[in-house]
């Protein structure tokens, strides 16, 4: 079976980390990204989510040092380069391993977030917060319900969340723009906090959890990191019973 256009579009959606910073991205553009993102599904409907869009250059070399800071605290210290030999040992050129792990021990990798010409930074920054009060806040019609159900876990919010960013990069990808998530700047609660208060995101009632760098994108990238066969990750009716499909032709 051919891959339809949406499958395709899964497919060919690649982290992008270098964007064109002399092409910015119009508003009636970032309208329809942020637009497919509210049509994930959420858990009765409580579209528990909230985006701060960062232009200003100023707030996104904030959030950006921040990654550096973590990623250089998080891969130069914590993981040791043969590891990172080992994880990266999909990528066949000896050129291209060194640039990677140098990138990701000197934090450069996460140069894109701030925005800047020189890092080929891209010109938006999406901030994605969630709903984290337990009680439906979120969507107007729930308000103070606790939901239609009378509960609804954090846990979802950050699921739904989560779906909505996906929404988001692939539809980004539909419309031939690059986007990156990335969280490293939001693993530490330190950071968390320096960025809700930076943006004014009233946390801890709501957190923000992600973030999506979107532009177009300087390099085409079409290869990504591998990914495991479905046959590799999916059994059937109990764990570790193998899923051997019948008629796939790859
Ligand atoms: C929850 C989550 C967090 C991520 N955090 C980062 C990050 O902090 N920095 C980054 O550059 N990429 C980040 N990524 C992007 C992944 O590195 C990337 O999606 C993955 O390597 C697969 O590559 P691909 O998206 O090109 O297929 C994140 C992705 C997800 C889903």
């Amino acid at each position: 079976m051919e891959d339809n256009e949406t499958i395709k579009t899964i497919k060919a959606r690649r982290a992008i980390r270098d964007y064109d910073t002399e092409k910015n991205v119009p508003d009636e553009v970032l309208y329809k990204i942020i637009e497919a993102g509210t049509y994930a599904p959420s858990a009765e409907n409580q579209q528990p989510w909230r985006i701060i869009i960062v232009r200003d250059k100023e707030l996104q070399e904030f959030i950006g040092q921040i990654a550096v800071d973590r990623t250089i605290q998080l891969f130069g210290r914590a993981t040791p380069r043969q590891e990172l030999e080992r994880r990266l040992s999909y990528i066949k050129s000896k050129v291209s391993l060194e640039r990677t792990i140098e990138i990701l021990i000197t934090g450069r990798r996460f140069e894109y977030i701030k925005g800047k010409k020189e890092t080929f930074g891209a010109p938006v920054l999406l901030v994605l917060a969630v709903d984290q009060t337990h009680v439906g806040n979120s969507q107007a019609t729930l308000r103070g319900t606790g939901g239609v159900y009378g509960w609804s876990s954090p846990r979802h919010a950050v699921i739904a969340g989560s779906m909505m960013m996906q929404n988001m990069a692939l539809a980004a990808a539909s419309l031939g723009l690059g986007s990156c998530v990335s969280s490293v700047q939001l693993d530490h609660f330190d950071d968390v906090g320096a960025i809700s208060e930076r943006l004014g995101i009233p946390y801890p009632h709501w957190v923000p959890i992600l973030c999506l760098t979107i532009g177009y994108p300087k390099y085409e990238r079409t290869l990504g990191p591998p990914r495991q066969p479905p046959e590799e990750i999916a059994f059937v009716n109990k764990w570790g019973n193998p899923y051997k499909p019948k008629g796939v032709r790859k």
